[in-house]
């Protein structure tokens, strides 16, 4: 006997049932509606882009992560692995155009050949909230406040998540005071980035690979033990912006939040359960210079990147039960082919009438429907039997009330 195929979706790409997409709509949902709350307009794009755009600078672990491959004119293409390149390209296109500043949002779909870990997929959604056109600090308190408003609105309370704030502004105002200079930060960034993942003995031999001395090194690390942020202006507008806007509550100041992507320039975040079981919820940041490395024009910007992986977890283990199935459905069945058109009919005017109804395909003894329209979230039952067509009237029956109404039946 020939064997039969049995295939998986490749490793760490994901499949939604139906029960995973009520999860994924209820996030979804949120994001939604927080970013028309805030005013952000969405925007789409391709998911295949020029592996150009992609390709990273050196240590952004992202830059090894791209999925990419040849087409058959051998171009060199790769898919997203976040929306940030891509947004910039647009913007970069329309900059005469555009009137700026512009506040833009998409739900996009990435790909990052990752090693997987809890909360960390190939494929996932990503949320992504841009302000591009402003240098005031209130666009970094818009894009938090946001993603914060999105947090609650799936249910989760302030005592639930925390967003850790620095500013590699800061940063590199303190490492030039230890005696660092400006063309080594960026290295430094990306390998203090590092840190938590990766032995501190390892990350200094990156530093002193680099070209850092060990008194330089030593320094690098004592700035991480920084608690103030009082001679950092942004952060201290920040701070006193989020409390105006009802937040600060969320937000804590953490010196060693860098981020991964060297593009950023200014103030970056990354909010986290409070209990710290989890990686990453949202990160962001402030990054001024990304339009000129592709072609554009100097334009301020700040943005962050919410994937759906990592909230979902949070949601299943605080909440636990799967997000109630669509409200309101109308269940409508039949007892013999006879009553079929009557069926149609019945489900035709009450969809055409706003209501949703799930029309059974073929008929049924009475015990089979009404033990089925007891599961799966029905509100309302129509079953319709030879007499109900007699006499040209069903029952609609209310399922939690036991209530039944009539219900005509029309002829034609
Ligand atoms: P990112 O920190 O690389 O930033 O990703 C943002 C968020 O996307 C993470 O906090 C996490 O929720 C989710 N995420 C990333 N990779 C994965 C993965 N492999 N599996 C599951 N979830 C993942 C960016 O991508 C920036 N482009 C964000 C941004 C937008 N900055 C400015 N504008």
């Amino acid at each position: 006997m020939a064997e039969k195929n049995s295939f998986e979706a490749p490793r760490g790409m994901r499949d939604f049932y139906p029960a995973d997409m009520a999860w994924r709509n209820k996030v979804f949902d949120a994001f939604r509606a927080a970013g028309e709350a805030a005013g952000f307009q969405p925007y789409d794009a391709c998911v295949v882009e020029s592996y150009e755009l992609l390709a990273r600078k050196a240590g952004e672990e992202v830059g090894e992560q791209i999925y990419h491959f040849q087409d058959k004119s051998e171009r060199h293409l790769a898919l997203r692995a976040e929306m940030t390149p891509t947004l910039a390209r647009m913007v970069a296109k329309r900059q005469k155009e555009l009137s700026f500043p512009i506040k833009w949002t998409t739900i996009a779909q990435c790909f990052r050949y990752e090693r997987m870990t809890k909360g960390r997929k190939r494929e996932h959604y990503q949320w992504n909230l841009d302000i591009l056109g402003s240098d005031s600090v209130l666009a970094e308190v818009e894009v938090i406040g946001a993603a914060i408003d999105a947090l609650k609105r799936m249910g989760l309370e302030t005592g639930d998540f925390k967003v850790r704030v620095s500013s590699r502004k800061y940063l590199s105002q303190l490492l030039e005071k230890s005696g660092i200079a400006p063309e080594f930060h960026p290295q430094v960034f990306l390998a203090l980035d590092k840190r938590g993942k990766m032995p501190d003995g390892e990350i200094a031999a990156m530093l002193r690979d680099g070209g850092l001395s060990q008194a330089d090194v030593d320094a690098t690390f004592a700035i991480m033990d920084v608690k103030s942020y009082e001679d950092s202006p942004e952060l201290k507008e920040l701070f006193a912006l989020a409390e105006v806007a009802g937040f600060a509550d969320s937000l804590v100041f953490d010196i060693s939040v860098i981020r991964g992507l060297s593009y950023y320039t200014g103030i970056v975040f990354e909010c986290f359960d409070a209990k710290g079981e989890f990686r990453a919820i949202f990160g962001g940041g402030r990054y001024d210079n990304l339009l000129t490395a592709i072609g554009g024009d100097k334009i301020p910007a700040v943005g962050l990147g919410f994937g759906d992986v990592v909230i979902t977890e949070i949601l299943k283990e605080k909440f636990g039960e799967a997000p109630a199935a669509q409200k309101d459905v109308t269940i409508v069945g039949f007892m013999t082919d006879a009553e079929r058109d009557a069926a149609l009919k019945v489900a035709r005017s009450l969809r055409s009438g706003g209501g949703r109804v799930d029309l059974m395909l073929s008929a049924q003894k009475p015990k089979k429907f009404f033990a089925r329209s007891g599961q799966g979230g029905y509100a309302f039952a129509v079953f319709i039997g030879p007499d109900d067509v007699a006499a040209g009237c069903a029952k609609m029956k209310n399922l939690a009330t036991r209530e039944e109404t009539p219900i005509c039946l029309t002829k034609n």
